[in-house]
């Protein structure tokens, strides 16, 4: 899926895209468009941690607004799941790709990309959103806890340039979110599951204060993971991280 999408910005080397992103969300940027880079110097990843962009690799972010309330808003990070997994999906065979709750793309179970959605208010009352994408198209982070690969590792001819992979991810990303707000979430819910990682699998969920062990069922209306626990009990997962036996 590919549709006309918001203009892009190309930079050899910001902070990071996101933080780009909410500087001109904070000096009143109500246009929607991508800011990406070749490098960033602070990338930032989840719950507080750094996200390197190794050389080759994309970083990008849109800024965009939206008149939903925060909680409907955050389940753009599914939209760009999906268009991550479409980018994949256009130079890696279809089989090898996989979306992991929250959000992370995964070729051949490594994570191959990472999410992060920021967002804060604006004076019109609507919100700002940050929707950050960084893909690992030549190089990745050496972690033994969290395995990564890249495009280039499952290609025969060189992985797409930063800027060929975004113009792919943005048109992707611009159909999806299309569909989010026609058909609403349940369609981006359907989408995700097909592509899902892990579902029906022993996991374990990596939560601020505890780590409950369960298995996967399935994502709720609102984007949350189901786990089924020993007891039978579903506990809702909210915000964490998820590691299932491989990855
Ligand atoms: C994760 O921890 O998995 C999320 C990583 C998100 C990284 C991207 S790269 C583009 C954008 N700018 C940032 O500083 N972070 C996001």
């Amino acid at each position: 899926m590919a549709s006309a999408h918001p203009p892009i910005a190309f930079y050899d080397e910001l902070d990071s895209t996101n933080a780009e992103a909410r500087r001109r969300a904070e000096a009143g940027e109500a246009r929607a468009g991508w800011i990406a880079a070749l490098h960033q110097t602070a990338g930032r990843g989840r719950r507080g941690r750094t996200w390197e962009t190794g050389t080759g690799n994309l970083a990008a972010t849109l800024l965009m607004t939206t008149d939903r309330p925060a909680a409907e808003a955050a389940q753009l990070s599914f939209v760009a799941a999906l268009a991550a997994a479409d980018l994949a999906e256009a130079f890696v065979a279809p089989e090898k790709v996989s979306v992991k709750w929250p959000n992370d793309l995964l070729i051949g179970g490594r994570k191959a990309a990472g999410i992060l959605v920021e967002s804060g208010p604006r004076p019109d009352g609507q919100l700002w959103m940050a929707v950050g994408i960084g893909i690992n198209l030549v190089t990745g982070p050496q972690s033994a806890e969290r395995p990564s690969t890249t495009f280039a590792e499952h290609m025969a001819v060189p992985p797409p340039t930063p800027q060929m992979a975004l113009s792919i991810l943005a048109g992707a990303f611009e159909a999806w979110r299309l569909l989010w707000s026609t058909r609403g979430f349940s369609a981006i819910a359907e989408g995700w599951t097909r592509k899902a990682h892990g579902l029906g699998q022993a996991c374990s969920a990596r939560l601020p204060q505890e780590t409950v062990e369960g298995v996967a069922e399935g994502i709720d209306a609102d984007g949350a993971l189901r786990l089924r626990l020993a007891d039978g009990q579903i506990r809702r997962i909210t915000a964490g991280d998820v590691f299932f036996g491989d990855a």
